[in-house]
């Protein structure tokens, strides 16, 4: 058996209890019925309906592919322009090349690290056609604001809510904004089907499209109504949602008590700042990013040194990728607060687990050794 690497990484993902996995499996097997919407999938996708409170939800195989199917479900003009942030995962960016439409990076906030109204409005020409914000680390965006603009200018708004599941702003499923969002149930999220996502619509006909496109285009048995793509979770991905499901409150308490310590040891220390989010929002806990001034690379290295593989996310921007650095709206003038923010950031790890063999203690105490 491989034995547990001893490095403590950014995240350590939840994993159901062995023995109802292995029962799970022995149903999944002895039904044969591995994947197609089969048992399983259907009894997480409506047990995630209900935990997360919505109405419309499709579950897929993973994020990037859930992503892909929600800007083609958009039915946006071929070429047209996509806004969106740099300060993302790579996938966000690629998903808009990937359908055909042209990526333009606005710039984010300092506070939140997510887009600003103001620098989608700045960017927006008669070529926009949608807008694709991030929560990022679950932070919400200025929905209310971004809606403005979108009614203004008559636009589409997908959200990549990687981060932000279960994140509710006023009790109420961040989902409720925009036209769509993704949710990503990859091993390194809170809650995972070990690769994983979900599309949330707020319209009864975009969900029924994003069914067919999910599975080939496929309407009915003999009828293709339009350029799908295998979008499908499978039976062990949704045995291992189910189960985890189960066990998410424990991970959440977890990550909660971790806060509150990495808070009370760090916020003393004059070169870190702690972003805070909204009183009305809840925190999804999917990362603890810190913003460091100056000393982030050797912050970084000094803890990598010593066992603790923080993460630079998101160092280098999406818009200092190779395919993406020659755009005109990938330029640092249009980007600062972006650009700062990159160089500043690190996420401490961060999982429910890290309270045990002493980890967290080990984190906080080289963080402090190293401001010392
Ligand atoms: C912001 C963001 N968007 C999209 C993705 C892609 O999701 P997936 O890995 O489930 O394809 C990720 C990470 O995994 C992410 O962090």
């Amino acid at each position: 058996m491989m034995k547990k690497n001893d490095m403590i990484y950014v995240t350590r993902p939840m994993i159901p209890p062995r023995d109802k996995f292995h029962q799970m499996c022995d149903e999944i097997f002895d039904s044969e019925w591995l994947t197609n919407m089969g048992e399983k999938h259907n009894k997480l996708e409506d047990n995630l309906k209900s935990f997360l409170d919505v109405d419309n939800i499709l579950l897929f195989n993973n994020g990037t592919n859930a992503l892909l199917t929600a800007l083609k479900a958009m039915d946006l003009p071929y070429g047209s322009e996509v806004i969106t942030t740099p300060f993302t995962f790579a996938a966000t960016t690629h998903v808009i090349e990937w359908n055909g439409l042209k990526p333009v990076f606005a710039d984010i906030c300092q506070d939140r690290m997510v887009l600003t109204v103001e620098s989608i409005e700045k960017n927006i020409t008669p070529d926009t056609s949608a807008i694709l914000a991030v929560h990022v680390y679950g932070f919400p965006c200025d929905v209310v604001g971004i809606e403005r603009l979108a009614k203004k200018y008559n636009l589409k708004v997908i959200y990549d809510g990687a981060h932000a599941f279960n994140t509710k702003i006023l009790g109420k499923s961040i989902s409720k904004w925009g036209d769509i969002t993704m949710l990503s149930f990859h091993a390194t999220k809170l809650f995972n089907t070990i690769e994983g996502g979900a599309l949330i619509s707020n319209c009864k006909a975009t969900h029924e499209k994003i069914k067919d496109l999910r599975n080939f285009g496929f309407q009915n048995e003999v009828t293709v109504s339009d350029i799908g793509i295998n979008g499908k979770m499978n039976e062990i991905q949704a045995a291992v949602g189910l189960l985890n499901l189960e066990i998410l409150d424990d991970e959440i308490a977890g990550r909660i008590y971790i806060n509150q310590l990495y808070r009370d040891n760090l916020s003393c220390i004059r070169e870190i700042t702690i972003p805070n989010i909204d009183d009305n929002t809840s925190n999804s806990h999917q990362y603890f990013p810190i913003l460091v001034e100056n000393k982030r690379d050797e912050l970084y290295e000094f803890l990598k040194k010593n066992g603790v593989y923080a993460r630079k996310y998101f160092y280098p921007l999406c818009s200092e990728f190779a395919p993406y650095s020659k755009l005109e709206s990938s330029s640092v003038d249009n980007l600062p607060i972006a650009t700062e923010m990159s160089r500043q950031v690190i996420c401490l790890p961060y999982y429910g687990r890290l309270v045990e063999d002493d980890q967290l203690n080990k984190v906080i105490t080289l963080i402090k050794d190293f401001f010392r």
